[in-house]
Order: C-alpha cells, then sequence, then structure tokens
C-alpha cells in the first residue's frame, strides 16, 4: 500500500541514487509544486541543493517572506535570493501586449537563473551544478505529449519551468504524482500550510494583472487591493471553495467617483473569483454579499487610486481566467 510517507522514502532513495555526490540547482517559485519537490531533494542530498529564488517584482504582499522565512525555517533548505526587481521593469516598461509581457518575463528569468547558476558555480569552486530540481507533475508529464489546445491560448510561461536546452540533468522526484499527492507529500515534509494549500498563481504574477503598462506604482496599488481580497476570503473560510481569485488592475481606466466631498477619478479593479477542477473549465464563483461587500468597501477606502470595485460574473469558456 502506497502511503505518503512510503512515497516520501522511495524518491528520497531515487535522488540519492540519480544525484550521487553531485550538486543541485532548484529555482522555487513560492508554488507548491517546486517547494515540495525542493524539499524532498534537501532530504535526500542536503545542502548539496540550492534553491534560487528570483524575486522579480511581480509577487503578491507577503510572498518573499513566506518563502525566505517559512520555508527555510520549515526545511533548512539553502536559499539564495536575487532580487531583480529592477531588471524585470526595465525590461517591461512600455510593454502592454499579454503575451510579449509573458515572452519577457520568461527570457528575463533565463537570464537571471543562469547567472545566479555562474555565481553559485564560481563560489563552489568552479564545480558545476550538474542538476536541476524541477516540480513536474504527473499531468505535466501527460500534457507535454501533445500540444492541447489551451496551449494555444496563452503560452503559459511557467516561471520557474526552465527550457529543456539548459545544460542540466533533470531530476523531478514528483514526476509520478497527481496535485493531491504531492500537498500530502509537502505536509509529510513538514512545510507550512500556507505553502501546501497554495492556490494556483500564474509565473509572470502580477505582470499579467495590470492591464496596460506595468509599473512600480501600479504594482503597489495592485498588491494592495489583492492583499485586502486574500485576507477577507481567508477570514470568511473560503479558500477552500474557491479555485483562485485573481484581483485585476484596468491601469488605463479611470471613473469618476466621489469620496468624502470631494471627486475623485481613479481606476477599478476587478474581481475575478473562480471555482474550478482543473483550470481548463472554470465558474464564476457566487461569493457572499457581505464578503464582496466588506471587499469592495475596504479597497475603496484603503487603497489610494481605487475608486471602484468590480465583479467579473464569466465563465471558462467563453472567458479565460485571467485577463491576459
Ligand atoms: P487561464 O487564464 O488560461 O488560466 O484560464 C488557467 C490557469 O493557468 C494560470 N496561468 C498561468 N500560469 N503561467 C503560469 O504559470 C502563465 O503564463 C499563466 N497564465 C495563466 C492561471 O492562473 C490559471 O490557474
Amino acid at each position: 500500500r502506497w502511503t505518503t510517507a512510503s512515497i516520501v522514502d522511495e524518491q528520497v532513495e531515487r535522488v540519492r541514487a540519480q544525484v550521487g555526490d553531485g550538486r543541485a540547482i532548484c529555482g522555487l517559485s513560492g508554488g507548491v509544486d517546486s517547494a515540495v519537490a525542493a524539499a524532498l531533494v534537501h532530504r535526500a542530498i542536503g545542502d548539496r541543493l540550492t534553491c534560487v529564488f528570483v524575486d522579480h517584482g511581480l509577487l503578491r504582499a507577503g510572498e518573499r517572506a513566506q518563502v525566505e522565512r517559512d520555508y527555510v525555517s520549515a526545511t533548512g533548505v539553502r536559499l539564495v535570493t536575487v532580487d531583480a526587481r529592477e531588471r524585470f521593469l526595465a525590461a517591461l516598461a512600455g510593454v502592454t501586449d499579454p503575451e510579449q509581457k509573458r515572452k519577457i518575463i520568461g527570457r528575463e528569468f533565463i537570464r537571471v537563473f543562469e547567472q545566479a547558476e555562474l555565481d553559485l558555480q564560481a563560489e563552489a569552486g568552479g564545480d558545476k551544478y550538474r542538476y536541476l530540481v524541477q516540480g513536474t507533475l504527473y499531468p505535466d508529464v501527460v500534457e507535454s505529449g501533445g500540444g492541447t489546445g489551451a496551449a494555444n491560448i496563452k503560452s503559459h510561461h511557467n516561471v520557474g519551468g526552465l527550457p529543456e536546452d539548459l545544460d542540466f540533468e533533470l531530476v523531478e522526484p514528483l514526476r509520478a504524482l497527481f496535485k493531491d499527492e504531492v500537498r500530502r507529500v509537502g505536509t509529510e515534509l513538514g512545510l507550512p500550510e500556507t505553502i501546501v494549500q497554495r492556490q494556483p498563481f500564474p509565473g509572470p504574477g502580477l505582470g499579467i494583472r495590470i492591464i496596460g503598462e506595468v509599473t512600480a506604482e501600479r504594482l503597489e496599488i495592485l498588491r494592495a487591493a489583492d492583499a485586502i481580497a486574500r485576507e477577507e476570503l481567508t477570514a470568511a473560510g473560503l479558500d477552500r471553495d474557491i479555485w483562485q481569485c485573481p484581483v485585476v488592475l484596468l491601469a488605463d481606466v479611470r471613473s469618476v467617483g466621489v469620496q468624502g466631498d470631494g471627486r475623485t477619478y481613479g481606476h477599478p479593479v476587478v474581481l475575478r473569483p473562480v471555482s474550478s477542477e482543473d483550470a481548463m473549465t472554470a465558474d464564476w464563483t457566487r461569493l457572499p454579499y457581505e464578503t464582496l461587500e466588506r471587499v469592495s468597501t475596504r479597497i475603496t477606502n484603503e487603497v489610494a487610486d481605487v475608486n471602484r470595485v468590480v465583479l467579473d460574473v464569466t465563465s471558462k469558456p467563453p472567458g479565460t481566467i485571467e485577463w491576459e
């Protein structure tokens, strides 16, 4: 019988057999899959694994701390954070096309990651990191067997998913597992709930939730609105009912509002709560009115420049989950 503990033991053995006394590197995205894969490999080879976390500046509030503090203290992995916020902002300046954004974010991510690997190699006296840990799951393995229709709709750059022509041997300890098994393995390895139960978040992050150009100021506005929405959904106990709830900033749209005795001319944000099994199709979630009211009141009161909150009531299809 396959218990979670026996899955862990078997994968730890396999990783040891594959990597021997070599060195491995893993890009952490903050998501469940890379976090669990890295924790497994760390259990197998300890500090011969180094994790790299690229802060591309498109993260949500608190995500960097979650990796640097909670994940590291739970696992003891050796972590290097690369602060690449300026670099990504510069690369995204003036760009409004969604696919262009994805391409740029994916490209910059690979460059930053490669440089980090070179720095680590130099630090290790020129010793190359031969192994690359990836959180590939069974459904990813099956899906990449043939181009699905969905793949043509959005390029789905999985930041952290690096191209195959990089000069590494892949270590993929989750290749036989489904998502729920991965979460159980994560729990077995002692990872915090906040990571194990995390809802999906796209690799290009908030970059594809700002409709229009991505700027530091707009990111700050969206980050604040998103944090409030997440806080209230969690407080209402709705996290498990929702697949995810993107908050989208319509940065090029303004509408007239009134606050106190003054006229405002701010941006709308869109709440996009969805229910889904696998993200291929989705339904808009019927959130309780009280929760919607709290989110709306707090965002318009607390986030300067946002004076309107709207609700997306479109299923997928015809809408996709993300707006870009
Ligand atoms: P869509 O918008 O295509 O999203 O209905 C389906 C799921 O995929 C996520 N998503 C992405 N994930 N890179 C990712 O890693 C991307 O470029 C990307 N685009 C969308 C989205 O959050 C949803 O869970």
